[in-house]
Parts: C-alpha cells; sequence; structure tokens
C-alpha cells in the first residue's frame, strides 16, 4: 500500500486546519500526523510514496517565510534545501489557500511556486482542478485553465471549501486505490 504523508506551511493556522482535515478524511490511508515543513527535511518528505502539501500565499505572490513577514520560518527558507533532490519516485497532490478579493492579482502563486520547485525535482503530480468558480485577474498556479493543485479561499467562499475538499481528496484517491 502507498504510503502517503501530509505536509505544509502556514502563519495563521488555515493551512494546519485543512491539513488536519486531510488526514481525518484519509484515515486510515494517512496514518502520521501533518507535518510543518519548519520542521521537516527533504529526507523526510521523501520517505513517502504520495505527498500532500500545502501553502498559503503571503506578502505579494509569494510563498510564506521570513521574508514575506511570516512570524516563523516556512517553505521559503525549506525550498533551497530542495535543490538537485530527485522526486521522480514521488507523486505529489498540492493545495494552496489564499485571498482573491485581496490579492486578484496574486492570487495562491505559493502554489504555483512550489509546483514549479517540485517539478525542477522530478516530481509526478495529480490534483488538478477548473479555475472557473473564483474571480482573480492572475495566478502563477495556472497551466492553461486549470490550477495545479485544489485551491482553497478561506477568506471569501470558505462555504465551498467542505465541498471542494471532498471533490478533491475522492479525485487524488484514485492515485493509491487503483
Ligand atoms: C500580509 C498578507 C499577505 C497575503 N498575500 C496574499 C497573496 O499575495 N495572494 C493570495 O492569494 N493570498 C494572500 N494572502 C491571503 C492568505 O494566503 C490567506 O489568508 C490564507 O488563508 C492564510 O493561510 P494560513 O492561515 O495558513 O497562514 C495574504 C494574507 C496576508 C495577511
Amino acid at each position: 500500500m502507498a504510503k502517503v504523508g501530509v505536509f505544509f506551511g502556514t502563519d495563521t493556522g488555515n493551512t494546519r486546519k485543512i491539513a488536519k482535515q486531510i488526514a481525518q478524511q484519509l484515515a486510515p490511508v494517512v496514518t502520521e500526523k501533518p507535518v510543518n515543513i519548519r520542521n521537516a527535511s527533504v529526507e523526510d518528505l521523501q520517505a513517502y510514496d504520495v505527498l500532500i502539501i500545502g501553502t498559503p500565499t503571503y506578502g505579494e505572490g509569494q510563498l510564506p517565510g521570513l521574508e514575506a513577514g511570516t512570524s516563523t520560518e516556512s517553505w521559503d527558507e525549506f525550498l533551497p534545501t530542495l535543490a538537485g533532490a530527485d522526486f521522480s519516485a514521488q507523486t505529489i497532490a498540492l493545495y494552496g489557500l489564499g485571498d482573491q478579493i485581496g490579492y486578484p492579482g496574486n492570487f495562491v502563486d505559493a502554489l504555483g511556486i512550489l509546483y514549479d520547485a517540485f517539478a525542477d525535482c522530478g516530481a509526478n503530480f495529480i490534483g488538478f482542478t477548473g479555475s472557473e468558480s473564483y474571480a482573480f485577474q492572475r495566478s502563477r498556479a495556472l497551466v492553461g485553465e486549470q490550477f495545479v493543485g485544489l485551491v482553497l479561499d478561506e477568506d471569501n467562499q470558505k462555504e465551498l471549501t467542505p465541498t471542494r475538499l471532498s471533490d478533491w481528496l475522492t479525485a487524488i484517491s484514485a492515485a493509491w486505490s487503483s
């Protein structure tokens, strides 16, 4: 059976809350607690076959981390450690949190930054989603019309989160159930 791990970055806790919901909804496939990326190493991630990875966006379209003004280190400090790492054995499902009304020109950009970084390491991706139920101007997380993962907006569309999340978990579960 595939080993599935959940890793996240956060500042105010939304992305952690979603990580916990993912772990609960995927039990018993996910057996371990979600890990904050500031406490993880590249080797910790490579110990899994499937990675579910979450990030909010901070600053103006930046990864969370000290430079973007978050209170702790996060993805921005982790990313340089990925250089040269091989993730070709890993399948990755990304999710991102953002604010489409406050930051319509940089909506969930950090999701796109993580996608590029793990793609450079040879990772395989699952869980792209449609962008039609969001209103924004620009996002680095788009490939064509699709987001490179699940997009949640707890600031403006909180009521849509449960359905978006459970639909996505059903879709990505096919990767280890088949
Ligand atoms: C200072 C600040 C900057 C932000 N910048 C962006 C941004 O550029 N793009 C975006 O989509 N969301 C942006 N957001 C919204 C957060 O990503 C969103 O509130 C998210 O749910 C926070 O997640 P967390 O609670 O896990 O830290 C910003 C929020 C704050 C407070």
